[in-house]
């Protein structure tokens, strides 16, 4: 929501709806100028969202999205766009559970979207028509940069770019232990380790960045860097990498299974 303000989008023209009471207010509070109600209490609340709107967002947990595809069935109007952003459910699970021919795109977007920087991956569904699934990228380009892919590449994008903020969080966390290890003091490794991840990731998000060209200049031969990157190589650590990666995409596969 963050993103698609930001981006433009009137937050008069939003309507958000959460369970908890304190959750809507700080929403309201948050997101200047939106609708944003408390559904558990009066399930009618989502229906009443629903209705009208030309896009819905879907955000709940995997688990849930099936339910509530179901509670907001009758609301909408046949071109209206539905989003599901949860990880792990197929868009035949998301059409299945919605009146038939109802447009739908499965997203995958990652945290940066907050700040407009995310990922945001579209694959349309059987009835999105090339006009809809326009909308829905020209809406979510708001949050950062948008990438259609087929749906059989949803479980890979996740694992990369889905998962990725936190591998670059667990990479910060992991050079703060190494500077104290080294013997600086916790908080100042800590502050150096957070602003080395961000300003490198400030450096990689100029247009055209390359990350491997941007490596090799602050890599001078013979030099401190060169030596630090020859021990990850030695150690494995590309490989460490995908196999992260690929336990995180069997792990959604697996949880597509588990929702049916
Ligand atoms: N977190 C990520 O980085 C990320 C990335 C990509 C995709 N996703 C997907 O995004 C979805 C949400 O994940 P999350 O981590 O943001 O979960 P979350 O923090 O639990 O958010 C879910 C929200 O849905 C609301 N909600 C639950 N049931 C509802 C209902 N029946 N009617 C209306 N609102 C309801 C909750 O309200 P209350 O706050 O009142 O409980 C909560 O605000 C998941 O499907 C996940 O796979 C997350």
């Amino acid at each position: 929501m963050g993103g698609l303000i930001a981006g433009g989008t009137d937050p008069a023209d939003i309507v958000a709806t959460v369970r908890r009471a304190e959750r809507a207010d700080q929403l309201a509070k948050r997101h200047h100028g939106i609708t944003a109600i408390a559904g558990a209490e009066e399930p009618e609340n989502n229906k009443q969202a629903a209705t009208g709107s030309g896009v819905v967002i879907l955000g709940v947990k995997p688990v849930g999205i099936a339910d509530l595809a179901r509670e907001i069935g009758d609301s909408l109007a046949r071109d209206t766009i539905v989003i599901s952003v949860a990880a792990a459910v197929s868009l035949e699970q998301l059409e299945a559970a919605l009146p038939a021919g109802q447009p739908v795109i499965r997203s995958m977007p990652n945290t940066p979207a907050q700040l407009g920087r995310g990922v945001i991956s579209v694959s349309p569904g059987t009835h999105c028509s090339p006009a809809q699934l326009q909308l829905a990228k020209d809406l979510l380009a708001s949050a950062g940069t948008v990438v259609e892919i087929p749906e059989d590449q949803v479980d890979a994008l996740s694992a990369i770019s889905g998962s990725g903020p936190a591998y670059a969080f667990y990479l910060a966390e992991a050079m703060a232990d190494a500077g104290v290890v080294l013997g600086l003091d916790r908080e100042l490794s800590l502050l150096i380790a957070r602003e080395t991840v961000a300003g490198a990731g400030l450096m990689l998000a100029e247009a055209g960045a390359d990350a491997a060209a941007l490596r090799k200049a602050v890599t001078s031969p013979n030099g401190t860097t060169e030596r630090a990157i020859a021990t990850f190589d030695a150690r494995g650590l590309p490989a460490i990498i995908a196999d992260g990666a690929r336990a995180a995409a069997e792990r959604a596969a697996e949880i597509t299974k588990q929702l049916g």
